[in-house]
């Protein structure tokens, strides 16, 4: 790996942990305004200093995120669908490699629709990407997704997407979290991080979800709605990122979430 793609990549997955906090934003690329994201910069803005990277349109980036951030961007750049369109698989590159340079990115992320109709257009895309990203020292992260076929997310099918995704050079890939995860992590050669998925039940859940990921060999999270759709985002993201990073059990995180919601209700209450 050249020396830009090194120092790229260590703005995404931390050298001092070997772990990564990703904020995703990016879902009003095909979802629209969606709940708790409608004004982009009031989501992002308190949770952007506890995320290691953001991963999210230029749209958004250019509107909603002050420069002077010290936070990565993970660009998407994919897209082209949306969720009242006939098929969620049938996406092109939608932002081209000098534009994510202009935006000073950290890497670059495009969905690939394995099991679909449009695997190999996607796929494609893939190799596309990672061609123009090893040019110019641009990480390229593949998402492996499902679409409207939740039920999809079984070791089986992830780890057969996570693989094409590393064989055909992606940097790292971006996968659902699943029974016998080791099983995905230990046959991709590169590193995996999950994303959330709708909101779980409880806070709970999701804290032992971005454990077990990482006990079962993931690097990290590239999390949204289970993030900004909490009603205490802050005190979500801060729990996470003491697993991610601070080797905290997800009873200890919760114990931090539930010491830092109090404040956070405190505050409100002041307030009002
Ligand atoms: C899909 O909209 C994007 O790839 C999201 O970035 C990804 O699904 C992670 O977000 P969430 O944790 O909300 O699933």
């Amino acid at each position: 790996m050249d020396w830009g793609m090194k120092n790229r990549m260590a703005k995404i997955i931390r050298p001092d942990t070997g772990r990564a906090l990703m904020l995703a934003v990016d879902h009003g690329y095909f979802l629209g305004p969606t709940t708790r994201l409608e004004v982009p910069r009031k989501t992002i803005e308190p949770l952007l200093p506890y995320a290691d990277s953001i991963m999210l349109t230029r749209g958004v980036l250019r509107t909603s995120v002050d420069p002077s951030t010290a936070t990565s961007v993970v660009l998407r750049v994919s897209g082209g669908v949306s969720i009242i369109g006939p098929s969620l698989s049938n996406e092109g590159i939608t932002t081209s490699i000098k534009d994510a340079i202009r935006l000073n990115v950290a890497g670059v992320g495009l969905s690939v629709f394995i099991g679909t109709e449009h695997e190999r257009q996607t796929l494609l895309s893939l190799a596309e990407l990672v061609n123009q990203g090893e040019e110019y020292g641009i990480p390229v992260m593949a998402i492996t997704a499902v679409g409207r076929e939740l039920e999809k997310r079984d070791a089986r099918f992830l780890s057969l997407c996570c693989r094409i995704c590393a064989e055909i050079g992606a940097h790292m890939v971006k996968t659902y979290y699943c029974e016998d995860f080791e099983k995905v992590t230990e046959s991709c050669p590169v590193p995996i991080v999950i994303a959330g998925g709708p909101k779980l039940a409880t806070e709970l859940d999701v804290l032992e979800m971005a454990y077990n990921a990482i006990q079962r060999g993931a690097v990290g999270v590239d999390m949204g709605r289970n993030i900004w759709q909490s009603d205490y985002p802050v005190a979500m993201i801060r729990a996470i990122r003491a697993i991610v990073h601070e080797g905290y059990t997800p009873k200890e995180a919760l114990d931090l979430f539930m010491t830092l919601k109090e404040e956070e209700v405190k505050k409100r209450a002041a307030v009002n």
